[in-house]
């Protein structure tokens, strides 16, 4: 179904919402009303300070990367606009590919001018004169809309030549879509995707930093951590860094699915608590009892509910051993099979590893075999889970990238914080829905 241009989309938190003040409040195909919700200010403001400013206060701000890994945004763009090979280039990830993700979505469907505005910024303050923006092939109306906002920027001087009558300052952008492979969300596998090669990762270092695109310096940013930037510019670093706790600064993208009665994308403040954010979703559906919730995707960790006071802050998550990533909270009531869910994201990993290492293309198989076992209750529980165990470490410590790195993780805080195959799991021992 088409959808009409001013879409709404389910939010709350209102009185904290920044990233998501305009969506369903702006018209996104529409470079003037664009305009018209203070859209364009932040590059003016960049324009008048200059690049090096512009580093400094989003260093100050302490902005970081909401892809996952949480990098500090401003190291990455002082590192880069300090290379000297040229050409720089600016890839703007946004192929939002981990499962139960989805604020990237809404943000470029409903805002796509914030995400080229903030794409120019970037390029401005790191030297770039050349954007990509690499999306996900499954989300053709986002991809549309920034089309658009793309072409009209063009027309009106806001990309192209001479940015906004600033003759040194060139900037453009250009779209590339992916074609449905997880691994091409890795910001080494996207370079390899542009350039035409298979998407698979690349060693590092060396950092995109100082060899990324076409082996020139490279900053690779997320949407959400972009659309971050104008903020700061009109408000200010320190300002900006007000908002949150102290390492954790600014709001967060929250993607809310599973069992809760509003799942939808949620902003708020970092440090805000579990429960706090499952609250404005309005709790767990039918009133049932919260049995586990997954933070950060598959790539992320399982908490139990004695962990629902746990504020999620960068800080926070770390000490409690698990990871915010991309801004997954996929809950389950106390009737999910975790054991299925397991091989579910076995599966996954099993599928999406390009193959490339040993450690993930061997480890992710073994993974899953002993998962099956394990759920269908053959052989030997403890040997089984010993192997998870061992298979799981060499996978961390030995993969290439990130998918290998992180394939055991929800696996590990599902069988060492919920016991997920002792006999209180439902479906421990019973036929799994799965695929042989
Ligand atoms: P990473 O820790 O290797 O790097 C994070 C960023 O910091 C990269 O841009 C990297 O180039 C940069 N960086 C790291 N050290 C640096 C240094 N010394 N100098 C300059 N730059 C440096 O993490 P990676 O593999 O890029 O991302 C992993 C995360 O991605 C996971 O936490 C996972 O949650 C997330 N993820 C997100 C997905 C999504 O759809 N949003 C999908 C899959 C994973
Ligand atoms: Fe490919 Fe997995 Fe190795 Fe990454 S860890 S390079 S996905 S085989």
């Amino acid at each position: 179904q088409e959808p009409s241009a001013r879409d709404s989309v389910p939010q709350a938190g209102e009185a904290s919402l920044r990233l998501l003040r305009r969506i369903g409040a702006v018209d996104p195909e529409s470079l003037d009303d664009y305009r018209a919700h203070g859209g364009y200010l932040a590059l003016r403001r960049a324009l008048e300070i200059g690049p090096a400013e512009v580093v400094r206060q989003v260093s100050e701000a302490k902005l970081t990367g909401r892809g996952g890994a949480a990098f500090p945004t401003g190291r990455k763009w002082e590192a880069t606009a300090g290379q000297p090979a040229q050409p720089h280039y600016l890839v703007c990830n946004a192929d939002e590919s981990e499962p139960g993700t989805f604020k990237d979505r809404v943000v470029m469907e409903g805002d796509p001018f914030a995400v080229i505005e903030a794409m120019t910024i970037a390029g401005f303050a790191t030297g770039c004169s050349r954007g990509y923006l690499y999306i996900r092939g499954e989300y053709p109306r986002a991809v549309r809309r920034l089309r658009n906002a793309i072409e009209q920027a063009r027309e009106r001087g806001l990309l192209g030549r001479s940015i906004l009558g600033r003759e040194e300052f060139d900037f453009d952008v250009e779209i590339r879509r992916g074609a449905g492979a997880y691994i091409c969300g890795e910001e080494t596998a996207i370079f390899n995707s542009i350039e035409g090669y298979r998407g698979e990762p690349r060693s590092k270092p060396p950092f995109p930093v100082e060899q990324g695109l076409f082996g020139k310096p490279t900053v690779v940013n997320n949407v959400e951590t972009l659309i971050n930037v104008p903020l700061i510019l009109t408000g200010g670093g320190a300002e900006y860094a007000r908002t949150g706790t102290a390492d954790s600064t600014g709001t967060r993208l929250f993607c809310l699915s599973g069992n809760v009665r509003r799942p939808g994308v949620y902003e708020v403040p970092f440090g805000t608590t579990l429960r706090q954010l499952l609250d404005l979703a309005g709790g767990v559906e039918q009133d049932r009892q919260l049995r586990a919730v997954l933070l950060g995707g598959a790539a992320g960790g399982f908490v139990g509910p004695d962990q629902i006071d746990l504020p999620l802050s960068l800080e926070a998550v770390r000490e409690a051993g698990t990871t915010l990533g991309s801004g997954v909270v996929l809950v389950f009531d106390d009737t999910a099979d975790l054991p299925a869910l397991l091989l579910r994201i076995a599966a996954f990993f099993r599928d999406e590893s390009c193959g490339q290492c040993v450690p993930c293309r061997v480890g992710t198989v073994r993974q899953e075999e002993a998962l099956q076992r394990l759920v269908r209750n053959r052989g030997d529980g403890a040997d089984d889970l010993a192997l998870l165990r061992e298979v799981g470490r060499a996978m961390r410590d030995s993969s290439i990238c990130g998918l290998g790195q992180t394939a055991w993780n929800a696996v590990e805080s599902a069988v060492d914080r919920l016991g997920a195959f002792t006999a209180r799991s439902p479906g421990t021992g019973g036929p799994a829905h799965v695929d042989d």
